[in-house]
């Protein structure tokens, strides 16, 4: 039975990104309080950006970053000093400011090969977890308007996986490859964080939470075993009804 998901909607985009900021630093809290780690997905895209800034000024010394251990859930097939890398955004905005330990850092190779890279993903993950069912305590996870999460996107192959952690997904609307978490890995976690931000994204969340009718799209099969949290500005939910 899933939980019932929280759908929290700020009134700016600063006060939005400040809830992340205290939901990322109360879930690792909680992590390393409970198991002494931490183990968290880290989102891509453009959105997270000023969330992660913020976690490195504002939290930083809330997080035991020794125990925290960071993955992506998804990458583009780029060098990880690429502008598109997703990496990179993390590491300028988040990792390059706070005492994460280098080998804590769980990067997918988006240098190579797709196949190749998300076979070592799918191998460091189960190396982590030691050969267990993963089981992240933190997966961030952004949405695009065609209601695509991570680099899962509608009609790709990836949305079929069923076995395998990550996966190298051909993406023909932007005809390219990315490698990606897969659904029964993102659906393990204990806590799932949408967050999303801007009016681009109004309509695509009208559709996800509106309780409309109409196709399902990949956001939609995010179901997590733990808790899902919507986080977004009075933008992105501007089309849902109070
Ligand atoms: C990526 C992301 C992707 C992203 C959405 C939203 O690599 O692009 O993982 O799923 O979260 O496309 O992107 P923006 O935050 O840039 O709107």
């Amino acid at each position: 039975m899933q939980n019932k998901p929280q759908i929290r909607v700020y009134s700016s985009r600063t006060a939005a990104v400040q809830a992340f900021g205290a939901a990322f630093a109360r879930a690792a809290e909680r992590a390393i309080t409970a198991r002494e780690r931490f183990n968290v997905v880290l989102g891509g895209g453009n959105t997270p950006r000023d969330a992660y800034r913020l976690i490195a000024n504002e939290h930083v010394n809330e997080i035991d970053w020794v125990k925290t251990h960071v993955f992506w859930g998804d990458e583009r097939m780029v060098s990880p000093n690429d502008p598109e890398s997703n990496a990179r955004m993390a590491r300028e905005t988040l990792l390059n400011h706070v005492p994460i330990p280098a080998n804590n850092i769980h990067r997918i190779a988006g240098e190579k090969d797709p196949q190749q890279a998300a076979d070592e993903y799918h191998t460091e993950i189960e190396r982590h977890f030691r050969g267990a069912a993963p089981r992240f305590d933190l997966v961030i996870l952004g949405i695009g308007a065609d209601g695509h999460t991570a680099s899962l996107f509608p009609g790709t192959a990836g949305l079929q996986e069923t076995t395998r952690y990550a996966v190298a997904n051909h993406v023909p609307q932007l005809d390219t490859w990315r490698v990606t978490l897969t659904l029964p890995v993102i659906n393990s976690a204990s806590l799932v964080i949408m967050y999303v931000l801007g009016e681009d994204k109004a309509p695509m969340i009208q559709h996800i939470l509106g309780g409309g009718e109409g196709e399902t799209v990949p956001a939609q099969l995010v179901k997590p075993v733990g808790e899902l949290m919507w986080i977004m500005d009075a933008a992105a939910g501007a089309l849902l009804k109070a």
